[in-house]
């Protein structure tokens, strides 16, 4: 099928990239989808198909979350015995209402065999399209971060890796901080990671992970001081994007990281 020449007109080119520059002025940041959505029209073909379907078929379109959803992650992630398994898990959990607007699953990134494990918050768009943690700029500020004392996700060595994952797996609606229900919900998950990976130290990068391991909020005044969960030294670390924020607090990254270093060894 050809393509209308109406479209391809030079005028249609123009009132095109003014559609699009309007729509990106009322704050349209992503676009997921080729072809427009009537939102009001879904609403009330849900509404219709609400009144129409037995209520078991509408159960299974929304699955439960609070405590249920708590329990079925503990489940899922406790039955998990290798990466893959949990990869697995993670997919087909149905819980988590963040993963209904994310395009994918990022599970993690690096070596597996790495002595230090860092957790993030969670994908924003750029790991969204590539399904791998920390990519954007934030990610390539911690790349260099980390090379700086002489790791690195790509090392083979495991004296020398990184392995790097988020609490969220999925990427949040706007960038959104997942809310205390939504940590809770993947803590299971997070912890099982963990365990797997087995890692001597774990970097908790930013507040999402301090709330998820360590129950705390308050990157800046918990950052630089080590405490021990899940039998492991942890170290909560100003996130990266703060660092690109706020270069000044560079200086106390650069402290923390050879905090990280010196408990290498
Ligand atoms: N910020 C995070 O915390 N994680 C990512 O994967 C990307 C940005």
């Amino acid at each position: 099928m050809g393509i209308d020449p109406a479209y391809e007109a030079p005028e249609a080119w123009h009132a095109a990239l003014a559609a699009l520059a309007w729509q990106v002025d009322l704050g349209v940041g992503d676009v997921i989808g080729d072809h427009p959505v009537n939102r009001y029209e879904l609403v009330e073909a849900a509404v219709v198909a609400q009144v129409e379907m037995p209520v078991k078929a509408v159960l299974v379109a929304v699955a439960p979350s609070g405590d249920g959803a708590v329990a079925a992650a503990k489940a899922a992630a406790g039955a998990a015995g290798s990466l893959g398994d949990l990869r697995a898990a993670l997919a087909a959990f149905e819980h988590c209402e963040i993963k209904q607007g994310a395009r994918s699953l990022v599970f993690g990134d690096g070596n597996p065999a790495a002595r230090v494990l860092i957790l993030g918050e969670a994908p924003g768009s750029e790991e969204d399209r590539e399904g791998r943690p920390f990519v954007g700029a934030a990610g390539q500020l911690l790349d260099k971060m980390f090379a700086a004392i002489g790791l690195s996700r790509t090392a083979v060595a495991a004296r020398e890796a990184v392995y790097i994952t988020n609490v969220m797996p999925w990427r949040p609606p706007q960038n959104r901080d997942p809310s205390v229900e939504e940590i809770a919900m993947m803590r299971p998950f997070v912890e099982r990671h963990i365990a797997l990976i087995n890692p001597d130290v774990i970097v908790l990068m930013g507040n999402t992970p301090c709330a998820a391991i360590l129950e705390k909020r308050g990157i800046l005044k918990l950052r630089g001081i080590w405490a021990e969960a899940l039998g492991k030294p942890v170290l909560p670390m100003a996130h990266p994007a703060y660092l690109l924020r706020n270069p000044i607090a560079k200086r106390e990254a650069w402290a923390d990281l050879l905090a990280i270093r010196g408990k290498l060894g």
